[in-house]
């Protein structure tokens, strides 16, 4: 839709986004990065060498006779989901794949980086390449995200807590009391106009009618939450959808991931290990399911995705993103008149179906897969976290997943009807 930013741009981000990848795996061990989890989480090496397997085929070898294919084999090997680019290894399976080793997925990096910056630096992409290496810069910020979640996930599996680094102690103050902001909806627009990027999901721009609303003025914390726990959350099944009851009794839940009783309150898990709970800091890791029972115990509801839009237009993109390097929520050091945190340290649960935009259409070709294809099933969260990169983030972009997941930095904002 928008024209991509020109060839010398686009060389200074795509070696900044590549170099910061490598920063995140850093820290790890190769033994860190090979191990898998659980299904939905990727080994660190795989997302290392998916997000090059990116550039290598859908801009070097679409963009350029010359290139040479560092392995026939990571063709599938590292194929996510692109049915159309063809087979795909297992995904659950992908903690078994000791063959290539971590100095081998770097080295493809680097080969693949050398042949990318060489277009670049010849200027040799026509503006339809360039706009797919565009995309492919913010698919490796999604995947540097996912580094973070998926990582955190892994350490968490260890009875000893390990750090993933060291951080920074997040500051500790009072949360704001929470206030209502009202807005009188009508016909609105949403959606992401045709300037600057944004992903097919988020296009077209197109109106919507909102009956008066009202929305939360910053994220529900811990202290609220453990408020719901207390008053029987988990126990009372009038609070919770049925599939969310069952999700909720199948799988044990009594408290949001990472929570762990000790004799004097909650210890969470965080990047660097185990923490006294923050009571001030946002709520993170609870599913669709407990943002809703949270919801309806405290008798409002979740913001549908439009009405989140709505109100995150008017607040500038700035909040506690993964370059504030605390990679915690934290409690809000100011919040004006207006809405604050909708930025930042927690993705926010919408009530809204993930589902195509009116006049809605695909990327063309095998990049049409990208998002087109998953929307059945899962909730829209908005808003980004503390292990979002800020520059990823707008206020049309939508994430999404299912709701019973828990391990991406999820948390609660409440709505009600005016
Ligand atoms: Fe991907």
């Amino acid at each position: 839709v928008s024209e991509p930013p020109g060839c010398a741009a686009l060389r200074d981000q795509y070696a900044q986004v590549r170099a910061r990848t490598l920063e995140l795996a850093a820290p790890l061990s190769p033994e860190d990065c090979a191990a898998q989890s659980m299904p939905d989480a990727s080994p660190v090496k795989w997302h290392l060498a998916h997000t090059t397997w990116f550039f290598e085929v859908f801009v070097l070898e679409a963009g350029s006779e010359s290139y040479r294919v560092f392995n026939p084999a990571f063709r599938v090997l590292f194929n996510s989901y692109y049915n159309a680019v063809g087979d795909q290894y297992q995904r659950s399976q992908r903690g078994l794949l000791t063959r290539p080793d971590l100095a081998t997925v770097r080295a493809y990096r680097e080969h693949v980086d050398a042949a990318v910056d060489g277009l670049l630096a010849r200027g040799a992409l026509s503006a339809r390449e360039a706009g797919v290496l565009e995309i492919g810069l913010h698919h490796e910020q999604q995947h540097q995200e996912l580094i973070l979640t998926d990582v955190k996930h892994l350490l968490s599996c260890n009875p000893t807590h390990p750090a993933y680094r060291e951080l920074p102690a997040p500051p500790r103050q009072r949360a704001a009391a929470l206030r209502w902001h009202r807005e009188a909806g009508g016909v609105c627009w949403v959606g992401a106009g045709e300037r600057g990027y944004a992903f097919d999901n988020e296009r077209p721009r197109h109106r919507v009618f909102l009956e008066p609303f009202e929305l939360a003025s910053r994220p529900v914390t811990n202290r609220e939450y453990l408020e719901f726990m207390r008053d029987g959350g988990y126990t009372c099944a009038q609070l919770w959808l049925s599939e969310g009851w069952s999700a909720a009794r199948a799988r044990g839940w009594r408290a949001p991931l990472y929570w762990e009783p000790h004799h004097d309150g909650w210890r969470v898990m965080t990047l660097a290990g185990l923490r006294e709970l923050d009571l001030d800091a946002p709520v993170c890791h609870v599913s669709y399911f407990e943002a809703d029972a949270f919801a309806r115990w405290a008798g409002a509801r979740l913001p549908g995705e439009t009405e989140w839009e709505l109100v995150a237009c008017q607040a500038p993109v700035k909040g506690n993103f993964a370059e504030s390097g605390l990679l915690q929520p934290a409690a809000a050091l100011e919040l004006s008149g207006a809405p604050g945190q909708l930025f930042g340290d927690v993705w926010e649960w919408t009530r809204s179906a993930y589902a195509p935009y009116p006049g809605f259409r695909p990327l063309q070709g095998a990049l049409g897969e990208y998002n087109g294809k998953f929307m059945c099933g899962q909730q829209v969260l908005r808003g980004g976290s503390c292990a979002t990169p800020g520059s990823h983030v707008r206020a049309s972009y939508r994430n999404f997943f299912y709701p019973p997941d828990r391990w991406q930095f999820s948390g609660i904002r409440l709505a009600r009807d005016a």
